[in-house]
C-alpha cells in the first residue's frame, strides 16, 4: 500500500511538476487560463519545450507575476512585453545567444542561432531591408508551443519541416513579390526523398534543412549547398571529384549533382540515362563531334550495364527454373546476390564516367551471372537424369512384381 502510495505521489510529481510550481507563483497563468480560449497561448504552452523544461511566461515576457492586475503588470520592472517581427530574433537570442546561460540548462544545444541567422537571406532581409515576409525565428518554431525537433508536434520535426517551410514557401501569393519559383515543396514531395521522408517516414531521408542548413537557409550558388549531397551519397560524390566533370563543371558553374539529378525533382535514376540516344542525359552535353570521348565513353558504359543487366536476368530465370524443380539452390541464391551487389557497384561507377572502372566490375558481375547460370542448369539437367532413373527403376520394379504375380499364380 505504501509503495503504491509513494509510486502515485511519484507520476503525479512527474506528470505536472512544472504546471503546478508555475499555476502556485505566477499569476500570469492563472490569469490567462480564465480568460483566454483553448487556442491561447496559456492553454497551448503545455506543449511548449520551455514550459516542460519549467520556464514561464515571465522568463519571456517578464513582470512581476504576483500582481494581480495585468496594467500593473505592464508598469513592472522587466516587462517586455511582446516583440515585433523583426525584433523577435533578438529577443529569442537573449537566451539562446548567452552561453553561459545556456550551459546551465542544456549544455548540448548550440549557441549560434542568431548568428547563423544572419547570414542567410532571411536574416539579411530582416535586418538589411527590414523586410516582415521573411522567415524569423518563430516563423519557423511557432510560438507558446515551441518543441525540440524530436517532438512529433514540433514544426521543426523532420515530417513537418517540409510544410514548415512550404507554408510560405508555396504560397504563390505571399511570394509574389520576389524572383523566386514556389514550386520547391511539390517538386520534393514527388522526389525519392519526399517520398521516403514522408511516404515511408524514412528519417534518413533529408527535409529541406538537411540540405540548406537549419539557420543559413542556404541560397542557391553557395558551394556548401552544392557539397551537401555528399554527405549521404559519399560515394557518388567520392567518384565524381576524381572524374573530368569535377573541373569541367567548376569552369562551367554547372553544380555538382543538381546538374543532372534537379534539386528538388530527384526522380529514381534508370539505366537510360547514361547512353547516346537522343533522350540519354549524356547527350545534352555530348555530341560526336564536340572532340572529347564523352559520347563514346557513355556508349560503352550503357552497353556494360545492359548486357550485366541481361545476364543477370538469365541467370535468375534459370535458377528460378531449378528452385521450381525442387533443387538445392541455396549456393546459388546466395551468388546471385552477390551479382545484385555487382550491378548497384556497377551504377554507381557511372559517376566516374570512365570505362577503366566501369568495365571491370561489370565485366566480374557478368561472370558470375553467367556461371550462376550454368550451375543452375546443371542442376536442372541433374533432376532430369533422376526423374529418368526414377522412371526406369519404375519400370523395372513393375515388371519384377509382374514377373512375381505370375509365377505365384503358375504355383
Ligand atoms: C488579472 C489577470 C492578468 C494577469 C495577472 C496577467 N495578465 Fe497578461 N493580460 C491580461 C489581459 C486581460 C490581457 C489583455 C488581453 C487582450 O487585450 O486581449 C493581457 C495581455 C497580456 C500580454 C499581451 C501584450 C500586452 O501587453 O497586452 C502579455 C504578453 C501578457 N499579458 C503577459 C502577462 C504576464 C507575463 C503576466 C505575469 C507577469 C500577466 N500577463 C499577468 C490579464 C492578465
Ligand atoms: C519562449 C518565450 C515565450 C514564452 C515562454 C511565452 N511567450 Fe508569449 N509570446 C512570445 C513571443 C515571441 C510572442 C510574439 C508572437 C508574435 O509575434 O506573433 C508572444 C506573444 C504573446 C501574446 C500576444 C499574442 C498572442 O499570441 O496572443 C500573449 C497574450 C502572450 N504571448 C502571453 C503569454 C503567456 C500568458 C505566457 C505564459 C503562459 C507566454 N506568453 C509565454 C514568447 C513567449
Ligand atoms: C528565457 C530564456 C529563453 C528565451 C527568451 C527563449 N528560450 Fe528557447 N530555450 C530556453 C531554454 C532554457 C531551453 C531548454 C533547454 C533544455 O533544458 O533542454 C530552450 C529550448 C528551446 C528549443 C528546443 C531546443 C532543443 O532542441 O531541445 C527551441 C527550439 C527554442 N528554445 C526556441 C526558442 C525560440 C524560437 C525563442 C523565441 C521565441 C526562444 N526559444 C526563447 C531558453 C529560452
Ligand atoms: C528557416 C527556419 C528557421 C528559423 C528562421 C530559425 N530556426 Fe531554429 N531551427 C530550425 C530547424 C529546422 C531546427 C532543427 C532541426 C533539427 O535539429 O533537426 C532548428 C533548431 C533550433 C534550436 C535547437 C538547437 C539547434 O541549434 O539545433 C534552437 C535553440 C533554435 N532553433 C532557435 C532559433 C532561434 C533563436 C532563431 C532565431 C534567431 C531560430 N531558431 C530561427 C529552423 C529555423
Ligand atoms: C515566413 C515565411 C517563410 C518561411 C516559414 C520560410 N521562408 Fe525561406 N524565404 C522567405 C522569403 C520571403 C524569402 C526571400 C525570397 C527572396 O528574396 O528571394 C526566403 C528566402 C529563402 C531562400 C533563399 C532563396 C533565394 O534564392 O534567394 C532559401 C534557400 C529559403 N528561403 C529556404 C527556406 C527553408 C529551407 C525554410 C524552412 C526551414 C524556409 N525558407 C522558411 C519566406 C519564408
Ligand atoms: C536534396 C537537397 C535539397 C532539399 C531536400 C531541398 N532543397 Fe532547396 N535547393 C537545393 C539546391 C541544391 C538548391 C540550389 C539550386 C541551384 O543552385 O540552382 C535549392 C534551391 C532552393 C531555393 C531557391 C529557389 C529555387 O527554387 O531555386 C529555395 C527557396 C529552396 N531550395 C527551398 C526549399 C524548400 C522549401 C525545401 C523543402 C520543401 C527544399 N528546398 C528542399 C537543395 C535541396
Ligand atoms: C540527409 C541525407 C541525404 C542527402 C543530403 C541527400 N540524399 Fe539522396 N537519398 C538519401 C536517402 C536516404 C535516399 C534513399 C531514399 C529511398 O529509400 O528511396 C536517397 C535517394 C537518392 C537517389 C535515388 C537513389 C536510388 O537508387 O533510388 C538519388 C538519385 C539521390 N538521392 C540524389 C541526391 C542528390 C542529387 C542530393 C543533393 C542535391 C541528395 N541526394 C542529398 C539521403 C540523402
Ligand atoms: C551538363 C553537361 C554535361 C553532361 C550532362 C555530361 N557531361 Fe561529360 N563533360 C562535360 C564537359 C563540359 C566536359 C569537359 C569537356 C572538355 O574537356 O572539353 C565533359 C567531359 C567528359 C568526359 C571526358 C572526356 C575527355 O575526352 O576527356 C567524359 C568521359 C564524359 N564527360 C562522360 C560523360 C557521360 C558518360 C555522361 C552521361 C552520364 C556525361 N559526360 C554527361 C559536360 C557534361
Ligand atoms: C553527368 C551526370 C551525373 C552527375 C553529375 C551525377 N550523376 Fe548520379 N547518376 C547519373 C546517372 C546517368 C545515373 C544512373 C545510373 C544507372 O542507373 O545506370 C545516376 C545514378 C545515381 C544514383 C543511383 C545509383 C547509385 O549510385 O546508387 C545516385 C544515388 C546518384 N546518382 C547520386 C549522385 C550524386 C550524389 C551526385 C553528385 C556527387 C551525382 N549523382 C552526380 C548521372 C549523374
Amino acid at each position: 500500500m505504501k509503495t503504491i502510495r509513494l509510486i502515485l505521489a511519484l507520476v503525479i510529481l512527474a506528470l505536472s511538476p512544472v504546471d503546478q510550481i508555475a499555476a502556485a507563483e505566477s499569476n500570469c497563468l492563472t490569469c490567462h487560463r480564465d480568460f483566454e480560449e483553448d487556442t491561447g497561448p496559456s492553454h497551448k504552452i503545455t506543449r511548449d519545450v520551455h514550459f516542460q523544461k519549467g520556464l514561464d511566461c515571465v522568463s519571456c515576457h517578464g513582470g512581476d507575476p504576483t500582481l494581480e492586475d495585468m496594467d500593473d503588470v505592464r508598469e513592472s520592472k522587466g516587462y517586455r512585453g511582446v516583440p515585433d517581427h523583426r525584433e523577435v530574433p533578438q529577443f529569442c537570442a537573449s537566451c539562446h545567444s548567452d552561453a553561459a546561460y545556456m550551459r546551465g540548462h542544456n549544455p548540448a544545444l548550440p549557441t549560434d542561432q542568431l548568428q547563423k541567422y544572419k547570414t542567410s537571406v532571411h536574416g539579411e532581409l530582416l535586418f538589411g531591408k527590414n523586410d516582415s515576409k521573411v522567415a524569423n525565428c518563430i516563423s519557423c518554431h511557432t510560438v507558446h508551443e515551441i518543441g525540440s525537433a524530436k517532438m512529433p508536434h514540433s514544426s521543426t520535426h523532420p515530417l513537418n519541416i517540409p510544410f514548415t517551410c512550404g507554408k510560405c514557401h508555396s504560397d504563390a501569393d505571399y511570394m509574389a513579390a520576389y524572383d523566386i519559383s514556389t514550386s520547391q515543396l511539390d517538386d520534393y514531395r514527388a522526389s525519392v526523398h519526399g517520398m521516403a521522408l514522408l511516404e515511408r517516414q524514412d528519417l534518413g531521408a533529408p527535409a529541406c534543412n538537411d540540405c540548406h542548413g537549419n539557420h543559413g537557409a542556404a541560397p542557391p550558388g553557395t558551394s556548401s549547398l552544392s557539397a551537401v549531397c555528399g554527405n549521404c551519397h559519399a560515394l557518388e560524390a567520392e567518384l565524381y571529384n576524381l572524374s573530368p566533370h569535377k573541373n569541367a563543371f567548376e569552369e562551367n558553374d554547372f553544380p555538382m549533382c543538381e546538374t543532372c539529378h534537379s534539386n528538388h525533382r530527384i526522380i529514381k535514376p534508370y539505366d537510360a540515362m547514361v547512353g547516346s540516344d537522343d533522350t540519354a542525359l549524356c547527350s545534352e552535353c555530348h555530341s560526336h563531334v564536340d572532340g572529347t570521348k564523352g559520347l563514346e565513353t557513355a556508349e560503352g558504359i550503357s552497353m556494360a550495364i545492359a548486357e550485366l543487366v541481361a545476364a543477370h536476368d538469365q541467370a535468375r530465370e534459370v535458377l528460378e527454373d531449378a528452385i521450381e524443380k525442387g533443387m538445392m539452390t541455396t549456393d546459388e541464391e546466395f551468388r546471385l546476390k552477390e551479382v545484385d551487389q555487382l550491378l548497384i557497384q556497377t551504377r554507381t561507377l557511372v559517376h566516374s564516367y570512365s570505362l577503366d572502372s566501369v568495365l571491370p566490375k561489370a565485366e566480374a558481375g557478368i561472370q558470375k551471372a553467367d556461371s550462376v547460370k550454368t550451375n543452375s542448369a546443371s542442376l536442372i539437367d541433374e533432376y532430369y537424369f533422376r526423374r529418368k532413373g526414377l522412371g526406369i527403376a519404375t519400370l523395372f520394379i513393375t515388371l519384377l512384381a509382374l514377373a512375381l504375380w505370375l509365377k505365384i499364380r503358375r504355383l
